[in-house]
């Protein structure tokens, strides 16, 4: 009997991402690629020489499971300066595989059988299948349309005695909204008298604009309590490719969190952690980092402001959406395509941020680009 190859899939629904059908469909067409969220040039070079000083001091076998003491200090020494909370960097931050593998495994940690998990759509893709493959139960909640700011109440409406967790997401991919105090406080308000944990999703921490500044729940010590704060050096640092991230948490829930991790990645990549702890002692390039992606939005946000698109407000992240019902009646994923294939500049359907596919006539583009990509991009799409 040959061998049966049909495997039962934990994810049936799942096919190709979005991300990679138009990375691919760009590079067939020579199309700018405003789609996949990375910048197109390089980090700054004395992290790659930290990285390799610590290479060659031949820093290069495992790490301690939780990653190495100096750049967890370093990490708890941020935290503590930019949002007032002294986590302990011993037995409360952990050095993770990319924000992904910081969430994923929070979710392992916390969830069972039967558990629900309320994501805010639009979301970030991993978020839905990470909760199911640690066997909870997925509840939808959409963020207001077209200002996409959290809707309490019906985030309240969906709270059951079953809720787990909660998954927040500011600055937000895809829509580049950022929670206001209020929100934070809001929802403070409303986890205070529950059991309901937090993954707070702060990977666009540092791209904050107008004069606004990033709301960690960090800050809030209701939140804090019950949360696991998740960031990027991947997105801080433009080395998206490194897949390196961080999670802050209380003692008890990082206690459950490394259980997980320690059987999971165990540890991450020596060399790249201590390039990242020595690069990290100046503080400049992550406070400066607003300023640098204000200066992309502001000159992609001109180029556009030319067209037909509606722009929405971009508050922070390094994505900007569009409204484009003035120019097509098409489907978002149909126009992207479109634009792809006949304009020469890709991006991506807010649709795919749904599970429902919800199109609202909107697309993304990210602008974490050299200014010459931009201007190539604005070339092309002032066409229209
Ligand atoms: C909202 C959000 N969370 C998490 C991630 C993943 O971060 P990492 O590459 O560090 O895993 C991304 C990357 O696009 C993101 O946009």
């Amino acid at each position: 009997m040959p061998f049966n190859t049909q495997l039962q899939s934990r994810l049936p629904q799942v096919g190709t991402t979005i991300f990679t059908v138009m990375s691919g469909l760009a590079q067939r067409h020579g199309a700018v690629n405003l789609g996949q969220g990375f910048p197109d040039f390089d980090c700054d070079p004395r992290l790659v020489n930290a990285v390799e000083a610590a290479m060659r001091a031949g820093l290069n076998q495992y790490p301690p499971m939780a990653g190495v003491p100096e750049l967890r200090d370093a990490v708890a020494k941020k935290l503590l300066t930019l949002y007032g909370r002294s986590y302990d960097a011993g037995n409360e931050i952990t050095i993770t595989a990319g924000a992904t593998q910081a969430i994923f495994t929070a979710l392992l940690a916390i969830v069972h059988p039967g558990d629900e998990v309320i994501v805010l759509e639009p979301c970030y893709d991993s978020y839905a299948p990470n909760i199911v493959m640690a066997g909870g139960t997925v509840v939808r909640v959409p963020l207001v349309p077209g200002s996409f700011k959290p809707d309490f109440e019906a985030l309240a409406a969906a709270l059951t005695p079953r809720t787990r967790a909660l998954i927040i997401n500011s600055p937000h991919n895809p829509s580049g909204t950022v929670w206001s105090a209020q929100d934070m406080q809001r929802l403070a308000d409303l986890l205070r008298p529950t059991d309901v944990m937090l993954i707070s999703d702060e990977v666009y921490e540092h791209m904050v604009f107008d004069g606004h500044t990033h709301l960690s729940a960090a800050q809030w010590p209701d939140l804090a309590e019950r949360s696991f704060v998740v960031s990027s050096f991947g997105k801080t640092y433009h080395v998206t490719g490194w897949k390196v991230g961080f999670v802050a948490a209380p003692a008890p829930l990082t206690h459950e969190f490394r259980k997980q991790h320690q059987f999971n990645v165990f540890t991450v990549n020596t060399p790249v952690q201590h390039g990242l702890a020595a690069h990290m002692a100046d503080a400049e390039s992550y406070l400066t980092l607003s300023d640098f992606y204000q200066q992309k939005r502001d000159q992609f946000r001109a180029g556009l402001a030319h067209t037909p698109f509606k722009l929405l407000p971009c508050e922070g992240s390094f994505f900007q959406c569009v409204d484009y019902s003035a120019l097509s009646d098409q489907t978002d994923q149909t126009y992207c395509e479109w634009l792809t294939t006949q304009m020469g500049v890709a991006a991506i359907p807010l649709s795919a941020f749904y599970a429902g596919g919800t199109d609202q006539r909107v697309i993304r583009f990210c602008f974490a680009k050299k200014a010459s990509t931009l201007e190539h991009a604005l070339d092309r799409l002032t066409k229209l």
